[in-house]
């Protein structure tokens, strides 16, 4: 049976030039390098240059992932941007990424789920390519959190980084194999009881300032392991997939205990997860491009592989994309 799928095509990534290590945080807020890396797993993040907005980070992002795809502006017809970061309240930053990019064809949006807006930009665009109204996507994922950071606050500001991370997808007519190539099942959940739990404190519409954000870090460690195994499990059951399947485990980049903890849930190895937050920090919904770029260009993700990607984040919202690379 003939079926659509949306297949990868390429995949990019970008980060600031500007490293900062937690001996140097230690410097600013009262931390360590010891306390960052035990309770995180987090070495050093990536810090947005001056003039340097989260457009200019994306369409860098996008730009990479075009290249390996072979592919022009031209030829993409929808860019979906996950950010929580955006350059302006209005007009959406996936605009300026458009303009950015010379495209004066096709749509371009942003989404917001904060640190899973990655996974649900891609479920978006899947939906869109699978409904044949679009045939190519960018689905992008850039964040400026530096700039919403406390760096007063050492609860909060030792964990998180800037980048930039994106895929092209393409609506392929396949046989609707589980071998077939594409994305084979998306997950997403969220729920607003607990949107006290992450959030940035101030917005349009409530004080007119843009905000820092605020976090209680234990009650999301403690949610995000239950939430992200239970949409796992749901993601794998509606592919007709085992966790033992699966090549390569792409989770967000938020703390490496969760990850691990994650992995363990799975039964899966060590060395099948994808690891960048030593390296990245949290950087929200660029985090996962981030990893699938670092993991495609060094070889381990190879076409073929079954990939899973999960993300939990403000809202809460989470979810799990299943893909065959
Ligand atoms: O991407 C969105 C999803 N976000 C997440 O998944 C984040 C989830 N949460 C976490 O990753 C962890 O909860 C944190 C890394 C944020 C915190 O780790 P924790 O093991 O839950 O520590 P805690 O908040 O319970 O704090 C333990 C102690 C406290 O001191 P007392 O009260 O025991 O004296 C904190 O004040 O560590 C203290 N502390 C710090 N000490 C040194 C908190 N932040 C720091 C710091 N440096 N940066």
């Amino acid at each position: 049976m003939s079926t659509v799928r949306t297949v990868i095509k390429g995949v990019g990534g970008y980060l600031p030039e500007r490293v900062l290590t937690n001996d140097d945080l230690a410097r600013v807020v009262d931390t360590s390098d010891h306390w960052i890396t035990e309770r995180t797993g987090i070495k050093e993040r990536r810090i947005a240059a001056e003039g340097e907005l989260t457009s200019s980070m994306g369409a860098a992002a996008a730009r990479a992932a075009l290249d390996t795809a072979g592919l022009a502006p031209e030829d993409i017809d929808l860019i979906v941007l996950a950010t929580s970061t955006p350059d302006q309240t209005f007009p959406a930053t996936a605009v300026t990424i458009q303009a950015e990019l010379g495209m004066t064809h096709g749509a371009a949006f942003d989404v917001q789920a904060v640190c899973s807006g990655f996974v649900f930009a891609l479920a978006t665009a899947d939906s869109y390519l699978k409904s044949g109204q679009f045939k190519r996507a960018l689905v992008i994922g850039a964040e400026a959190f530096s700039r919403i950071l406390d760096w007063q606050d050492r609860t909060t500001c030792v964990l998180f980084g800037d980048g930039a991370g994106a895929v092209v997808v393409e609506a392929q007519k396949l046989n609707g194999a589980l071998t077939d190539r594409g994305i084979l099942a998306t997950c997403l959940r969220s729920d607003g009881r607990y949107r006290d739990k992450l959030y940035v404190d101030g917005g349009p519409s409530s004080t007119g300032t843009v905000g820092y954000l605020r976090m209680d870090g234990p009650e999301v460690f403690r949610h995000a392991v239950t939430k992200i195994a239970e949409v796992i499990d749901a993601t794998l059951r509606q592919a007709g997939y085992k966790a033992s399947d699966i090549d390569w485990f792409v989770p967000h980049q938020a703390n490496r205990r969760i990850l691990d903890g994650a992995a363990r849930k799975l039964g899966l190895n060590k060395d099948r997860i994808i690891i960048t937050v030593d390296k990245h920090a949290n950087t929200s919904a660029a985090s996962i491009p981030l990893a699938l770029a670092a993991a495609s260009a060094d070889g381990r993700i190879k076409p073929g592989n079954l990939v899973l990607m999960e993300a939990m984040g403000g809202g809460f919202t989470w979810g799990a994309v299943l893909i065959r690379w």
